[in-house]
């Protein structure tokens, strides 16, 4: 039997990559409902040949839905997607609202599916963060054979990780930077311009002198990778790129590397795309990688002075990969392994 499904943020960004995703892998549901803010209420979205009338947050009724997908905002799901829980829905959610909750699990299906098994206790599935989800997945190939012990992060992240009026700002920063090099641009969804800059500071800054986007990378990768121990520190840079985040991964291993089988394990790896090759082919860029839907590693080396270390360059469609496919590969999974309609009474 098909699910009942609700979109909570619909209209976004990444509400709306859901829907072509639906389109492209076919996901089948018996209803659809889009659910955004109450200034979105009563307009329509077309899909499949239908019109679709969104609803409001504040007033949906979650009873009946056996998945909603929340992709509001971290103070929209932690106001509402416990709620939708309670009412019987299971809860698949992009925010950071629970990512690090017991018992909520935190889940890339291509690194820790064994997570799907089961009904979660919170009734509600954790999606990792954008920048999290390519990094865990690039290492997992490699880390059985060489032992993964110590990760570095330097992030380039597009503008679209801020949604529909980040992407905005930028193009219209940029418009305006190219008209008149002097004229003053806003910045109310960067912290500074970004058009024709960077901006290393993505989310709130915490007393440690970390941002929070940081912060999650760290203590994400070592939920996902059901290693408490693992050193990991990361830098996290906007850059004005429209969408696809890229980063530079470094990585220390307890055993040696050899670049022919780093290769060969990359390429291996599901839903991973291995560039290795003269010039441009070495690596993969925003604007030019081919099938969004995969993880993109280029750049692979074994460092020159530590033959225990290497360096990843990874781009990924962050509102895809890192936000509404995985999620829709958690449904997926969720579907196929019967878990909807082994519902906990109490949910
Ligand atoms: P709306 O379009 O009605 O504001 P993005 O990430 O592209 O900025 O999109 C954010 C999404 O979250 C949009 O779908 C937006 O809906 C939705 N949203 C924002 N605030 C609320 C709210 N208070 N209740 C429900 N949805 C919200």
């Amino acid at each position: 039997t098909q699910p009942v499904v609700a979109i909570v943020g619909a209209t976004g960004a990444v509400g709306t990559t859901f829907l072509e995703l639906f389109e492209e892998r076919s996901f089948q549901f018996k209803e659809l409902h889009l659910v955004a803010s109450p200034r979105s209420a009563g307009k329509t979205i077309q899909f499949r040949g239908k019109s679709y009338e969104i609803k409001n947050l504040e007033t949906f009724d979650f009873t009946g839905i056996d998945i909603a997908f929340f992709s509001a905002g971290t103070s929209i799901s932690k106001k509402s997607a416990r709620r939708a829980a309670q009412q019987g829905a299971l809860v698949i959610d992009n925010t950071n609202a629970f990512r690090m909750d017991a018992d909520t699990p935190l889940v890339v299906p291509q690194v820790n599916r064994h997570q799907l098994q089961n009904w979660p206790t919170s009734g509600i599935y954790a999606n990792p963060n954008c920048a999290t989800i390519p990094v865990v997945r690039a290492l997992k190939p490699l880390d059985p054979v060489f032992g993964v012990k110590k990760v570095i992060i330097s992030t380039y992240q597009a503008a679209s990780g801020q949604g529909l009026t980040g992407i905005e700002e930028l193009r219209e920063g940029t418009r305006q930077l190219i008209a008149d090099e002097k004229s003053v641009v806003k910045a109310e969804r960067f912290q500074v311009p970004l058009a024709f800059n960077l901006v290393p500071n993505i989310d709130a800054m915490q007393e440690t002198g970390f941002t929070l986007e940081e912060q999650k990378m760290i203590q994400e990768s070592r939920k996902i990778m059901e290693r408490p121990d693992l050193y990991v520190s990361s830098t996290a840079v906007r850059v004005p790129v429209i969408n696809c985040h890229s980063e530079a991964v470094y990585f220390e291993c307890e055993r040696p590397l050899e670049l022919e089988r780093m290769l060969e394990l990359l390429r291996g790896g599901e839903e991973l795309q291995v560039y290795y090759g003269p010039g441009a082919e070495n690596y993969p860029t925003p604007r030019t990688v081919r099938n969004q839907n995969d993880v993109h590693v280029g750049r692979i080396r074994v460092d020159a002075t530590n033959k225990n270390a290497g360096w990843l360059w990874i781009v990924s469609d962050n509102l895809r990969v890192g936000a509404a496919l995985n999620a829709l590969q958690i449904a997926e999974e969720v579907i196929a392994n019967g878990l909807l309609a082994r519902k906990p009474l109490a949910a």
